[in-house]
């Protein structure tokens, strides 16, 4: 595996490997077996698997919550080469980012709801570095976790604002045995915590079968009581259309069930499709 850190070396090198089919995962490190199926997703259907590893200052709304984000870097490159990336892209906050500016494109309100509405700017951080980093690479295939389910959304919607002819691939939530969503997060989990923490699965998973008797507004108000009964502060859990993020009313359109809770260490975020 190579490791680039600027942007026109790694350019050069993708283009002198003559291959169509270019694989790209964005990631922020820490990585773990969910980070890693992404990388196995591109390594069986694109000729070169390129990962970036970039904790984005810009995405952070907390700042307390940047300085403290893991940066285990030489496991990560361990784990990157057992898995076969090709190229690992560790750019410099200057080289990728030219000037401050945030990118401005209209997200469709995707970007002010839930994660949005309690990480203002979150979003629009996210969309600038992807961008940047789409230019860099400049794959034919992206792929993204269901686990960052809005993020999926929004990325998608930039995708279409700029006419971007790339794939984009969402793949499935890698889980621990227990049920609970892999994130770099978890490592900051109490023992006690990551107890708690298993409740939310559990919630996910009987949500699929009350379902079948609950409306979405009542199995979102079912799943809020449920976590906040296992000791879980409950930013939100809600059904959701998985087009534009709104509300459920019916089940007649695809859902999402969304859920953000609290721990006092640690903030998780979890889904599950629910049509
Ligand atoms: P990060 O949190 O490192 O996640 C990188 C990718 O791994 C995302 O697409 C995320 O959805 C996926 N992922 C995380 N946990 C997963 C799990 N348990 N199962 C499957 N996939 C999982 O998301 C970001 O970084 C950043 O916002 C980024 C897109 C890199 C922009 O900075």
């Amino acid at each position: 595996m190579l490791i680039f850190k600027k942007q026109s070396d790694l350019r050069n090198w993708i283009s002198r490997q003559g291959k169509v089919c270019i694989g790209f995962v964005p990631t922020m490190g820490a990585l773990h077996r969910g980070h890693i199926s992404l990388i196995e997703q591109s390594k069986r259907e694109c000729e070169l698997t390129v990962c970036s590893i970039f904790v984005n200052p810009t995405q952070f709304n907390d700042p307390a919550d940047l300085a403290k984000y893991p940066r285990p870097i030489g496991s990560d490159i361990e784990l990157l080469l057992q898995a076969g990336c090709d190229a690992l892209f560790l750019p410099e906050y200057d080289d990728l980012y030219k000037t401050d500016e945030l990118l401005q494109t209209d997200l469709g309100g995707l970007d002010a709801l839930w994660e949005g509405a309690i990480r203002p700017g979150h979003f629009q951080g996210v969309v600038t570095v992807v961008k940047k980093l789409f230019d860099a690479v400049r794959p034919t295939h992206v792929f993204f976790g269901q686990k960052d389910f809005q993020q999926c959304s929004v990325i998608r919607k930039m995708m279409r604002n700029f006419d971007m002819k790339i794939s984009f691939r969402m793949c499935d939530i890698v889980r621990e045995d227990d049920g609970l969503a892999m994130s770099s997060r978890n490592i900051r989990l109490s023992a006690e915590e990551r107890k708690t923490a298993s409740n939310i699965y559990k919630t996910l998973s009987t949500a699929t079968i009350k379902k079948e008797t609950l409306s979405p507004e009542m199995l979102g108000q079912w799943a809020t009581k449920e976590l906040g009964n296992a000791g879980m502060v409950v930013e939100y859990a809600a059904i959701v259309d998985t087009t534009d993020l709104k509300p459920a009313t019916t089940w007649e359109w695809p859902t999402v069930l969304l859920v953000a809770v609290k721990l006092p260490s640690v903030r998780l975020i979890d889904n599950i499709l629910l049509s």
